[in-house]
């Protein structure tokens, strides 16, 4: 897929732009401050419903102005559809597709796919786990954007669950005994929802494990072997009959290949977990387990990359995530000969049937995309494709986990499978990279991109920009965005 128009009204600095972008490259030039990013944000809005550089929407409104309107063109397959945004904060945002108005903006997540590298990702290595989560569940919901609404649901149910535990110890301190019955109903609510959220980011993580260590490699020279884990906050509350569990860093579920736990088991875990910390949470006034609790464990040699990395393997990690995003978005197979996908789609990136979500001009019409959901909550949440290998993480680990009847998921079944459509491959931004790499890095990371269907790059500095991605360039001065080529 591919942006071939963007128009901002009153979005940023930009009162009222129109560019026509090229599939490929694009370049967009400019000294600082001239509004590059601001361009590439708008885009990457309409994918996300979020920017990159602000968690409130405030922001996003030029100056003065009540509300902006980002209006994009995707083009999809050999079809087109007319996405239009208006941003007002304070107040929910408003969607059309094609003139027509949807019933909640949400409704457009999936239309249009994008990853985008930007000198913040270098936080997804060195900084606080709350920015990969966001990483997973951005993704888990560019794949199906349907989750979206679970995401949501679940953050309002871990805040009222919160609110609850704070209050519970109000009461214990003031001497009473806490009331726990309202509790147990939050506990499996919030059970419910994060056993869907864990078994579909448990998938991901499986699934971006060979492409995260192939683009590591390709980004830094085979330096090193780069893996990923994830350290689930069940591990702090219950008892690992494995024993395996290195200073309590348990990643769950190391044996992940073997057989991933359904949601269902995860709920099952969950409720345990919140059973088990229940003193420790009312002593606290804090929800201690669960999806909002846990990490993406990054590990490079078998050392954790935060605090062990240094700054250019960072970097290389970094962009490695986001390519191994890329191409799981756009269903390419991993590198090392496995697949990411479920085998349906052609080796050039496109699928066999013709279940195209980016065209539908009525989406206004259909159903309510969190309900009913089978995937969401299937017992089925993934096994490997036959012939995926799947190395466990450096550092071994085990939660426990109820029994289970043998062969409950049908082989290869993910959450996502029906999701990516044809054409699926996501455009990517690259939002000022260029100038924070080293020379190498730089050349590998666009020989890397440039074959993308498209790519957004914005730099100050021209010569930062490899020459294979300045095809199409547009100089940015003081908000005109002038084509040049
Ligand atoms: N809501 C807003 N209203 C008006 N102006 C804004 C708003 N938000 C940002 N700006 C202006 O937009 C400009 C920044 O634009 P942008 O971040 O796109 O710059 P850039 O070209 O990417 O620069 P750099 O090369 O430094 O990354 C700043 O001058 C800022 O004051
Ligand atoms: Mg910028």
């Amino acid at each position: 897929m591919y942006v071939s128009h963007l128009s901002l009204l009153d979005f940023r600095s930009y009162a009222s732009v129109d560019v026509e972008l090229e599939p490929g490259p694009n370049a967009f030039v400019g000294r600082n401050g001239q509004g590059k990013t601001n361009l590439v944000e708008a885009i990457g809005y309409v994918a996300t419903l979020g920017s990159h550089r602000v968690s409130n929407d405030a922001p996003l409104v030029r100056a003065g102005a009540e509300r902006a309107v980002v209006r994009t063109r995707i083009v999809r397959g050999d079809r087109a559809s007319t996405v239009e945004l208006e941003i007002t904060p304070g107040r929910a945002n408003r969607a059309r597709i094609n003139r027509g108005q949807l019933g909640r903006a949400r409704d457009v997540l999936g239309i249009l796919r994008t990853v985008l590298f930007a000198p913040e990702d270098l936080a997804l290595v060195k900084g606080d786990p709350d920015g990969r989560r966001k990483l997973l569940d951005q993704l888990v919901v560019q794949l199906l954007p349907r989750a979206a609404g679970l995401l949501g649901d679940y953050e309002r149910v871990n805040r009222q669950r919160s609110a609850l535990l704070k209050s519970l110890r109000g009461q214990r301190a003031a001497g009473r005994s806490p009331d726990l019955g309202t509790l147990e109903v939050w506990d499996a609510k919030a059970a419910q929802l994060g056993g869907q959220i864990l078994g579909m980011r448990l998938q991901l993580v499986q699934a971006m494990r060979p492409h995260v260590a192939a683009a590591y490699a390709q980004v830094s020279d085979a330096d090193g072997h780069a893996e990923l884990g994830y350290r689930s906050s069940l591990d702090a509350v219950l008892p690992d009959d494995a024993g395996a569990s290195a200073g309590g860093a348990a990643i769950l579920p190391a044996d992940l290949a073997d057989a991933p736990p359904s949601a269902v088991e995860l709920e099952t875990l969950l409720l345990a977990g919140m059973a088990a910390a229940r003193s420790q949470e009312v002593d606290r006034g804090v929800s201690l387990v669960g999806p909002h609790r846990d990490d993406l464990v990054l590990t490079l040699g078998g050392l954790p990359a935060k605090g062990y990395a240094s700054h250019g393997e960072s970097w290389s990690f970094a962009l490695a995530l986001r390519l191994a995003s890329y191409r799981l978005l756009g269903g390419t197979p991993a590198d090392d000969g496995t697949r990411a996908d479920d085998g349906t789609r052609a080796d050039d990136g496109t699928r066999a049937d013709d279940g195209d979500r980016a065209d539908d001009g009525d989406r206004s019409m259909s159903a309510d995309p969190t309900s009913a959901d089978p995937a969401l909550g299937n017992p089925a949440l993934g096994n490997p494709a036959p012939g995926d290998s799947v190395t466990a993480v450096p550092v071994t680990a085990h939660v426990p986990r109820p029994e289970r009847p043998p062969a409950a998921s049908p082989s290869g079944a993910r959450f996502w499978t029906e999701e990516l459509g044809h054409d699926a491959e996501p455009v990517l931004i690259l939002d000022d990279v260029f100038a924070e790499l080293d020379l190498r890095r730089r050349d590998r990371l666009a020989e890397l991109v440039a074959p993308a269907r498209q790519v957004l790059v914005t730099a100050a500095v021209p010569d930062d920009v490899p020459s294979g991605l300045m095809a199409t360039r547009f100089d940015v001065v003081t908000g005109a965005v002038t084509r040049a080529s």
